[in-house]
């Protein structure tokens, strides 16, 4: 098992007004599995996968993944877990805007000290897998909604992570490019990595082994 995930809480106070976004949620995630989440807007999909990553700490609960538990009082741990075993894919990219484009791919490799000649040779792979190769020398700043969600996603395998989290991967993708996506996340299954995706797309929910819905803070098996 890659991920479990237990008893997780976060409330935030809006206004001044506490809100329960996270009520108790409990599931596990094996490797060579997708499991898609879904849910309106604001019910909390990007705060679990920020709670999972490490980025935000739960009120309650722990996260554990490859069997490490993921600690969220000190970051420089939780960022140390999270550059080895997770690749995240966040809905609004991150990326840093004065880098190049394979600058910030290679970044994760850089903070893990694996910049050899077989990183590189991934990174362009990929970047030409996503077709955005011909842009590698550009800074991010300057390319499309599309063209930095890719950036994004390069970014967040080249570590090769055991799990990948995925934020709306393909909402700025016209269909044929989410569906290279979706055959990049189906590539990773087959790997024997974990991968939860957020989506709201049908074809996306049929690919996956588990699909839940998040409702009133809780996930729900959906199918
Ligand atoms: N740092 C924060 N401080 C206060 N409230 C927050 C914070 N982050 C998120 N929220 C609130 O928590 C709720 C859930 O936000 P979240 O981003 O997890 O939703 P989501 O399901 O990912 O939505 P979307 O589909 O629009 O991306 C929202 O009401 C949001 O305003
Ligand atoms: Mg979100």
């Amino acid at each position: 098992m890659i991920l479990r995930v237990e008893n997780i809480s976060k409330h935030y106070r809006i206004a001044g007004v506490k809100k329960q976004i996270l009520g108790g949620i409990d599931f596990t995630l094996d490797g060579g599995r997708i499991c898609s989440i879904t849910g309106t807007s604001g019910c909390g999909k990007t705060t679990l996968l920020n709670v999972i990553a490490g980025i935000t700490s739960p009120d309650s609960g722990t996260v554990t993944v490859n069997n490490r538990r993921m600690i969220y009082v000190l970051d420089v741990l939780a960022s140390r877990l999270r550059n080895r075993e997770i690749g995240f894919i966040f809905q609004t990219f991150r990326l840093l805007n004065d880098e190049t484009v394979i600058s910030n791919v290679l970044l994760p490799a850089r903070i893990r000290g694996r910049l050899g000649r077989e990183t590189r040779e991934r990174a362009a792979e990929m970047l030409e897998r996503l077709r955005i190769y011909r842009f590698r020398k550009m800074k991010t700043a300057v390319l499309s909604g599309g063209q930095k969600q890719r950036v994004a996603i390069a970014r967040a395998l080249v570590n090769r992570p055991s799990l990948i989290l995925a934020d709306e991967p393909t909402a700025n993708l016209d269909k044929k490019t989410a569906r290279e996506i979706f055959d990049i996340l189906i590539d990773l299954k087959k790997e024997g990595r974990a991968v939860l995706i957020v989506t709201h797309d049908d074809y996306m929910h049929g690919l996956s082994d588990k699909v839940y819905i998040m409702e009133n803070g809780r996930l729900k098996v959906a199918r």
